[in-house]
């Protein structure tokens, strides 16, 4: 692949040719076999930061990872496109991982964090803006601003996941088989690292029961 260089638009259609003769030489029935279908074992719900290159940092291959992302990684409640996927990928595909992936120095969280008018981003922002109210006691406890910004990162990453869980796909399909698990990751763009933060969705889960329980009722 090329570099990303300003020019790099203009380079776009001759990579893809680069990139189909590659493929062909290490396997002549690569797209044939491709375009058969997708059993991908993973959901990836992460920013649209163009630093976050969901399929290249996992080392994943094309008809691994349904992938899904937005500013700072948020599963709204009324994100009939988040919503979809969340509905496809557990329901149809049945994804074995629901990942949300957030990253450190996220421009999105940032700007939550920071009181302003930004327009039509103001309601989506606001979404971030209510998870600090949610942890506003640890958040501000915290004196060194980088390290609130980093916290909130990965609280708001912990509440798409709390998010995830309220869906009534999700509460049928675990209930009855287990699967999918759910899983909070944030991407260090700094060390290129992922951070497992190690989300007990299951015992979170027990608690989202009590209120946001949809199982059907018979
Ligand atoms: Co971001």
């Amino acid at each position: 692949m090329a570099k990303q260089e300003n020019n790099f638009y203009a380079q776009v259609f001759a990579n893809n040719r680069k990139w189909i003769a590659d493929k062909l030489a290490g396997d002549k029935d690569y797209f044939k076999r491709l375009a058969l279908g997708q059993n991908p074992e993973i959901l990836f719900i992460g920013c649209s930061d163009s630093r976050v290159a969901a399929e290249e940092l996992m080392g994943a291959q094309p008809g691994e990872v349904f992938v899904h992302r937005n500013i700072s990684n948020v599963v709204g409640s009324t994100d009939l496109n988040a919503l979809s996927v969340v509905e496809y990928a557990i329901g149809t595909l049945q994804v074995k991982h629901v990942v949300v992936c957030g990253h450190y120095g996220c421009g999105g969280v940032k700007a939550a964090l920071e009181p302003q008018d930004l327009g039509l981003l103001n309601p989506w922002l606001r979404q971030i803006r209510d998870v600090y109210r949610l942890h506003r006691a640890e958040l501000d406890a915290i004196a060194d601003a980088q390290k609130r910004y980093d916290r909130l990162v990965e609280l708001n990453v912990e509440e798409q996941c709390i998010n995830v869980i309220k869906t009534a796909v999700f509460q049928k399909s675990f209930l009855k088989d287990r699967t999918p698990s759910v899983q909070a990751w944030v991407f260090d763009m700094a060390t290129g690292q992922l951070v497992d933060l190690h989300f007990n969705f299951e015992q979170r889960l027990e608690e989202i029961r009590q209120i946001y329980d949809l199982r059907p009722r018979h």
